[in-house]
């Protein structure tokens, strides 16, 4: 599994805790950065893991904001992807089992470093259920389809 990552100034350290987790449990990450203290726009951020998720290009994201609000608005303008903002550990668990969530979503001036870690733990090693709830995603799916075919 690859894991495209990405953050905005509020994230910065939050990310570096995270990138070097991957690392640690030998899960292989892209980096888009902001990698500096210095204000930047999270949607220009958002968007770079957002469309390698909703590509293909890699199986997984995380994006990390203040609230982790502003990052889950623009990754879920991302067809195929399903962001989920999770700053405790049991919408951690459950983003996976029941939605799974392609793009986790933290917030830096939320979430402490052990307790982002601990959640990052439970999101990359819990499967997906299936059975009912991946009728629910096919759902998602046509709703993303007639919207894009049809409009609103
Ligand atoms: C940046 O100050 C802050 O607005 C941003 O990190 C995020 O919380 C937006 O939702």
């Amino acid at each position: 599994m690859t894991i495209a990552i990405g953050c905005d100034h509020a994230g910065i350290e939050l990310k570096r805790e995270i990138v070097s987790l991957l690392q640690e449990l030998r899960i292989e990450c892209l980096d888009y950065g902001t990698d500096t203290p210095q204000s930047v726009d999270y949607p220009d951020f958002g968007e770079k893991v957002s469309k390698d998720v909703s590509s293909g290009k890699v199986e997984r994201g995380i994006l990390i904001c203040g609230t982790g609000i502003g990052m889950s608005i623009v990754a879920n303008k991302f067809p195929g992807v399903r962001a989920s903002l999770c700053n405790e550990l049991f919408t951690a668990k459950m983003s996976r089992l029941h939605n799974d969530a392609n793009i986790l979503v933290l917030g830096g001036r939320i979430v402490g470093r052990d307790l982002a870690k601990e959640i990052v733990r439970i999101w990359v090693s819990t499967p997906f259920e299936g059975e009912r709830h991946a009728k629910r995603l096919q759902k998602i799916t046509f709703i993303e389809r007639r919207i894009r075919d049809n409009g609103v």
